[in-house]
Parts: structure tokens; sequence; C-alpha cells
């Protein structure tokens, strides 16, 4: 099997954990203030774990750390959307990405279990939304953009999520907190979103969605509008025709 067929694999059976389990009984822990795990986040690595260490590569989840194999590394979120499907909110995802020994992004895929969408983008090869190419949306305006927005776990994320409200949401057609990152990027690269921003992403959050974006045409940037990288602490991701004018007002 190859890669791309694993990491397809991994997401559709964790998906189906995640609708299986939806609205059940399971465990809850707060990990930190904007932070929430369940049990059913582990059961579902666990099986993203057990499909993906068939390629021999290294897997890092989100929930148990990295799992040593060779020198390409798998980056897992088995759940994306921890609260909404804690809210019994059935916006929430698995998602994947595949590093290499320079943590380039060589693919990676989404599936969203409610509307059983499977995104996935393999490097130079374009992005694709249940087979069918995808692309960002041509709105050049910001006054009439959707804009959507998370924040990380830490505090000060949660501090610039609320900077970044006050100064977008009146000048945009919305701007929105849909609770899943990788969602949220699924949402710019299929056009129906002009921007993501995010303040503190997260590896296991950004990479997978990132190249799906990328590949769709988009844009990806820091708030001061260099280069993005893993190691960042914020996150532009658009449609590349209304970045500019975010990164001015966000920089
Ligand atoms: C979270 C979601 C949310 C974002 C948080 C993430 P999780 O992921 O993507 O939209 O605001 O920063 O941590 O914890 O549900 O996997
Ligand atoms: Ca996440
Ligand atoms: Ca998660």
């Amino acid at each position: 099997m190859s890669d791309l067929e694993l990491a397809k694999e991994a997401v559709e059976k964790a998906g189906k954990i995640l609708r299986n389990n939806y609205k059940e009984d399971y465990g809850i822990e707060r990990k930190a203030k904007h932070d929430m795990v369940t049990d059913i986040d582990k059961r579902a690595e666990e099986e993203i774990i057990n499909i993906l260490e068939k390629s021999g590569h290294s897997v890092y989840g989100e929930e148990t750390g990295k799992h040593e194999g060779d020198e390409k590394t798998w980056i897992v979120d088995p759940l994306d959307g921890t609260t909404n499907f804690i809210l019994n909110n059935p916006a929430f995802s698995s998602a994947i990405a595949l590093l290499d020994e320079n943590d380039e992004i060589l693919l990676s895929t989404i599936y969203i279990p409610f509307t059983d969408d499977l995104f996935h983008a393999v490097k130079g090869e374009g992005a694709y939304l249940n087979g069918e190419n995808i692309f960002v949306s041509s709105e050049e305006n910001l006054e009439d953009s959707l804009l959507v927005y998370c924040h990380g776990k830490k505090p000060e994320d949660a501090e610039r999520a609320v900077e970044i409200y006050s100064e977008l949401k009146t000048d945009c057609k919305d701007l929105r907190q849909i609770g899943s990152a990788s969602i949220e990027f699924g949402m710019v690269a299929q056009g129906t979103s002009e921007a993501f921003v995010f303040p503190g992403a997260p590896s296991y959050d950004a990479a997978p969605g990132m190249l799906i974006l990328k590949e769709a045409g988009g844009k990806v940037t820091t708030f001061e509008g260099e280069e993005w990288d893993l190691e960042s602490k914020t996150m532009v991701a658009s449609n590349g025709k209304v970045h500019e004018e975010i990164v001015e007002r966000l920089g």
C-alpha cells in the first residue's frame, strides 16, 4: 500500500470511531483551560497509529507523542475539534500529514465523518476533495470575504484571538470560529472562505491543512508576512488575494 493509501485508510477508520461514539458516553478530561481530550481521541489515535506503522515511518501523535520509525514522520491529529465533539456539534475531523527528514510536508489527508468529505494532497500534485480538484476563491476584497479563525491553547493565543476578532469582524462578511483547524483550512482550500487566521498553531493542527491549502493555490505566512514553518507561532492561510490586507492589519 502507498503512503497516500495508508493515510486515507487511517483517517477514514478513525472517522468511523468518531462517528460511532458521537453522543455516546465516554470519559472527558480537561488538560488545560482551553484543552480537552476524550477517550475517543485516544481510541482514534491508536487506530491511526496501527495503520500508519505499516509504512515503517515514525509517527508523532497529538495524544501519545513520538513512535520511532524511519526518518519520515507522520503527524497525527486523531480528533480535530474535540470541544465540538463534546458539544454534540459535528464539525470535527481526523487529520494526518507526512513530513520528510527536513520537515517538508509530502502529503496529507483530512476526513470529516459527518459530511463524508475526504481531502487529500500530495506535494506538487494539487489538492482534492472526494477525488475532485479544488481551488481557493478569487475574491479580492476583504469586505466581501468570509473569514475563519481559531487559536492555540495558551492564554496569550486566546487573547490574540480576541484582538483579531475586534480588528476584523466588522470589516468583512463574517469572521467565524468553526472549532476544527483542519476543517477551516479545508474551507479556504475549496473557496468557501477567503482566509483562516490562527495564533498559536501547533504542527498537528497546521501541517495537514497547510499542504492542502497550498496545493489548492493558497498562500500561508506568519502574521508578519514571513514564510511559515512548523515552528512559527502565528499563521494566516488565504486565497492569496486578500492576504496582504490581513497581514497589514495583524502584523
Ligand atoms: C483544536 C481545534 C480548534 C483550535 C484549537 C485546536 P483539538 O484542536 O482545531 O479549532 O482552536 O487550537 O487545538 O484540540 O480539538 O484537536
Ligand atoms: Ca487539533
Ligand atoms: Ca486533537
